[in-house]
């Protein structure tokens, strides 16, 4: 029985406490009886740049003592300062940002600002993704809130996954079936996460973004995962040249040190909130100490000693990824970047707690492994966890140097 005074997420409330943790540093907890644990998965997918990163916790001590609170509508130096630096970074046309809280607080108001602003109601999903916890709580609101954006219920069609559709013939007739002039939009993670880091072709994505066009259909691209360097470069619908018009952004947005979210909006609904009311707001809109988190993210990615440092850990884990793929209980193994997910056949997958008593912390669920290492890791620490992870496979010996 759970004896603690509060929930634990996603599981049966029977667990034991996971990891008493003590405290966290660079890339790994502290456990309470001082045991080490490297974190395999940046906690959440959020620990891009480490437990201990001086640049952030400067940014926020001193962000704290200037001014820790501020009007949504409030405008300041730091929040037009830091939303110029993510528009640039994005490298997208114009635009303009609007903050949140959460992964799933920025997919919320994608959908409802991609609803409100085509004036249609349904939104096209892969079958396999994640988008965040919230059930569209506006769907129970009853006041004039609630008028722009319609209810949720139903108005989500599924699409298939990329390699059941590669070109997209069904994925078009889902399209024609539905009636293109009711679709708002289409969401899709890059890469997706603990969906089991699926990356789709060029092709797909090139056939995805015509389809938008065609149709007319917005683009929303969920970079909650992915972004801030997690997949290769800073976002991962760069690398397929994607044009979305609306960019998700949350846990590595603050390198998880203040929960922090933002949506970047493309010409075509900054055009629309010209002339409209915005019907959408948070209290904690631009909190200015998850603003100030973001300016020592974006001080960190264009530092060129963590770049070099993030390119040599991805030749590690590249390496590693290769030679886990051959591995005899290992079926299939998918990657970018710095995030992984390793199919392993029946039973022969470590289990977590087994994992985690082995000093590793990492994502484990029905015969796959996700491993998402801090950014900021060290590759001699990256090839050890590798090394460590390996030795717990009936097979050894691992080619990472
Ligand atoms: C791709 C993606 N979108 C959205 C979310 C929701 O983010 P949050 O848990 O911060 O609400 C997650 C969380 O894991 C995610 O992986």
């Amino acid at each position: 029985m759970n004896k603690q005074p509060f929930y634990f997420t996603w599981s049966h409330q029977s667990i034991s406490a996971p990891f008493p943790v003590e405290s966290a540093e660079h890339d790994e907890f502290v456990l309470a009886d001082g045991q080490r644990v490297y974190d395999f998965i940046s906690t959440s997918f959020q620990t891009n740049f480490g437990h201990s990163n001086s640049i952030i916790r400067k940014r926020l001590r001193s962000q704290l003592d200037h001014m820790p609170i501020a009007s949504p509508k409030a405008t300041f130096a730091l929040k037009s300062a830091v939303s110029e630096q993510l528009i640039d970074r994005l490298g997208l046309p114009g635009g303009k940002i609007f903050y949140t809280v959460s992964g799933s607080e920025s997919v919320e108001n994608a959908l409802k600002m991609a609803r409100q602003s085509s004036g249609r109601t349904m939104i096209l999903a892969r079958q396999k993704s994640y988008h965040g916890a919230s059930l569209g709580a506006l769907s129970v609101t009853g006041d004039w809130r609630n008028a722009s954006h319609f209810t949720v219920d139903n108005h989500t069609v599924r699409i298939p996954e990329p390699a059941d559709d590669p070109d997209l013939s069904q994925t078009r007739q889902i399209v024609l079936d539905t009636g293109p002039e009711k679709i708002a939009a289409v969401i899709l993670e890059p890469v997706s996460g603990t969906n089991g880091v699926v990356v789709p072709s060029q092709r797909w994505f090139d056939q995805i973004q015509a389809l938008c066009k065609e149709f007319q259909l917005l683009l929303i691209v969920d970079e909650v995962l992915c972004g801030f360097g997690r997949t290769g470069p800073d976002f991962a619908f760069q690398e397929f040249g994607l044009q979305p018009d609306f960019v998700c952004m949350s846990k590595g947005i603050s390198g998880g040190y203040i929960p922090f979210g933002a949506v970047w909006t493309g010409p075509r609904v900054v055009d629309f909130y010209d002339r409209a009311i915005m019907a959408c707001g948070l209290t904690s809109y631009a909190h200015p100490l998850g603003l100030a988190a973001l300016d020592g993210v974006l001080e960190q990615l264009s530092d060129r000693s963590f770049q070099k440092n993030k390119t040599d850990l991805e030749a590690v884990f590249e390496r590693a990824m290769k030679d886990f793929a051959s591995l005899k209980p290992v079926s299939h193994v998918r990657y970018r970047g710095l995030l992984a997910a390793i199919d392993i056949v029946d039973r022969g997958a470590p289990s977590w707690e087994q994992c985690f008593e082995n000093g590793l912390h990492l994502h484990s669920k029905n015969n796959t492994l996700i491993l998402a290492p801090p950014l900021i890791s060290q590759p001699a620490r990256l090839v050890a966890a590798l090394d460590r992870l390996k030795s717990l496979f009936s097979e050894t010996s691992i080619a990472t140097g």
